[in-house]
């Protein structure tokens, strides 16, 4: 079967770009901030981005590079390869091999975590859309936008979360059904431009607002008496999410990269064009949480947040459409992102045809989504502490699971694909000292990400138990 390759470069970087780009910087970014006091997290972020995120970034690109497979399959052939290869029978080498062993249960246990990121990203993707939905109908009919209880409405009814949840996975399948080329890079390439521009625009009618000043002393005034025992993994977590590591996405868009493809700069653009795109998030959301009085806090935040623009500028509703409008985009641009990854790892594991990988993964996660669909109305009552399963599973998977599965990765990464290949990848015509590149790249995975996701395990263990 041949492999899909990035038509452009620029394919790869709208790829990756628009996969990183998504509810995370716009929905989540905020919430999360508002959770753990502003400022002195954003400032602990925006540190880890660089030095967490990158590396484990490239990394990731890496082993898809070299593997030429998706996560699943790559892991599987590391362990195959491996094993075969070693016949030395002392001590250390029998434990190699038993880690060995499970590298597939490790790529395994990636694509789950992704489905059931999808199952839930699908549920918030549909409050977008009713929302998108909402403010077109309000402006078509020319009525007084009266929207603060849209989200309420949505979230009471099953039928209706059930119904846009499907309506976004059916588009979401549809398109990533066609090929890589013509579905993904024609679409981001289309809608990237209308995000950055329509952020622009927002972000200066927010400023304009007489909450801006207070709303940016919040976001970059560092108060670190406010973060709280379990901030680093939240921090590290929420920087998994949003870059997409930990997935195995970035190892699918890896294996779609050329040969000439230069790793460390992919990581680089990718960290930094995503960060950009929280804090202006944080710019255009934070002074309409500050202007519009009540509490909010929660997943709910951006959804109440944005009505106090619409009720207070002139032309609201259009603003409203603009924003919903771009941020359905992006949530469709990730969901495809995600769909993709889980389709990637089923054609390549049972060769099945791109359409029946796609459609399997995509009922699959369907059935998943109908939990946290459900979490608002219907099964209300079932909760954790004053959690609901949104709320649970949003914490646990982006809280726990993600670090576990780039911890893993990362390990994979540093052991067992052999340095020689490794620095290879770090070679290029225009980088003049890839061996130093490459040794700064190993040391940091190895004695900073490695010893911090451990930290940042233990401490959020530790609230949990109530001990600290
Ligand atoms: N990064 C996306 C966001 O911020 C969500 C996401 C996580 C994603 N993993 C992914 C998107 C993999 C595409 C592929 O919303």
């Amino acid at each position: 079967m041949k492999r899909g390759v990035w038509a452009t470069r620029l394919g790869f970087y709208l790829a990756a770009i628009g996969s990183a780009f998504g509810l995370g910087n716009v929905w989540r970014f905020p919430y999360v901030v508002a959770e753990n006091g502003g400022g002195a997290f954003v400032l602990l972020y925006l540190f880890l981005v660089f030095l967490i995120g990158m590396p484990l970034l490239v990394g990731e690109l890496l082993l898809g590079k070299v593997e030429r497979k998706s996560i699943f399959s790559a892991m599987r052939a590391l362990s195959q390869r491996s094993s075969s290869l070693s016949l030395n029978q002392d001590f250390k080498s029998k434990i190699r091999q038993r880690i060995q062993s499970v590298l597939p249960g490790i790529g395994l246990f990636s694509v789950f975590v992704c489905t059931l990121i999808l199952a839930y990203y699908a549920v918030i993707s549909g409050w977008v859309l009713h929302h998108l939905v909402q403010m077109v109908l309000t402006y078509f009919s020319g009525d007084l936008f009266e929207g603060y209880n849209i989200l309420e409405k949505l979230l009471q009814s099953a039928w209706m979360q059930i119904f846009y949840t499907a309506v976004h996975l059916g588009l979401v399948t549809f398109i990533v059904a066609r090929d890589i080329e013509q579905g993904l890079e024609r679409f981001l390439g289309f809608m990237m431009p209308i995000f950055i521009v329509l952020l622009l625009v927002l972000a200066g009618r927010s400023m304009s607002l007489e909450s801006a000043p207070e709303a940016l002393r919040f976001l970059f005034y560092p108060d670190f008496s406010k973060l709280k025992a379990s901030s680093l993994g939240q921090a590290l977590g929420h920087l998994f999410f949003t870059l997409s590591i930990g997935f195995g996405a970035m190892v699918t868009f890896g294996s779609y990269l050329r040969e000439k493809a230069y790793l460390p700069m992919a990581g680089f653009r990718v960290a930094t064009v995503d960060s950009m795109i929280s804090l202006f998030a944080g710019i255009i959301i934070f002074p309409l949480v500050l202007a519009g009085a009540q509490a909010v806090h929660g997943p709910e935040l951006l959804f109440q947040a944005v009505p106090v623009l619409i009720s207070r500028v002139e032309g609201g509703v259009l603003y409203g459409i603009g924003f919903f409008l771009s941020l359905y985009l992006a949530a469709l641009g990730a969901s495809m992102g995600l769909l993709e990854t889980i389709s990637a790892n089923f054609r390549d594991v049972y060769r099945w045809k791109r359409t029946k990988a796609v459609g399997i993964a995509a009922v699959l996660c369907f059935i998943l989504a109908i939990f946290p669909a459900l979490s608002s109305n219907l099964l209300r009552d079932v909760q954790i502490g004053s959690m609901g399963i949104l709320e649970i599973l949003d914490s646990v998977i982006i809280n726990w699971l993600l670090p576990i599965a780039a911890l893993l990765g990362s390990q994979v990464v540093l052991y067992f694909i052999s340095e020689k290949v490794k620095l290879e990848q770090f070679e290029d015509h225009e980088n003049q000292a890839p061996r130093r590149m490459y040794s700064h790249w190993r040391l940091v995975l190895k004695w900073i990400v490695t010893p911090l996701i451990l930290v940042a395990l233990v401490l959020e263990s530790l609230e949990v138990f109530g001990v600290l």
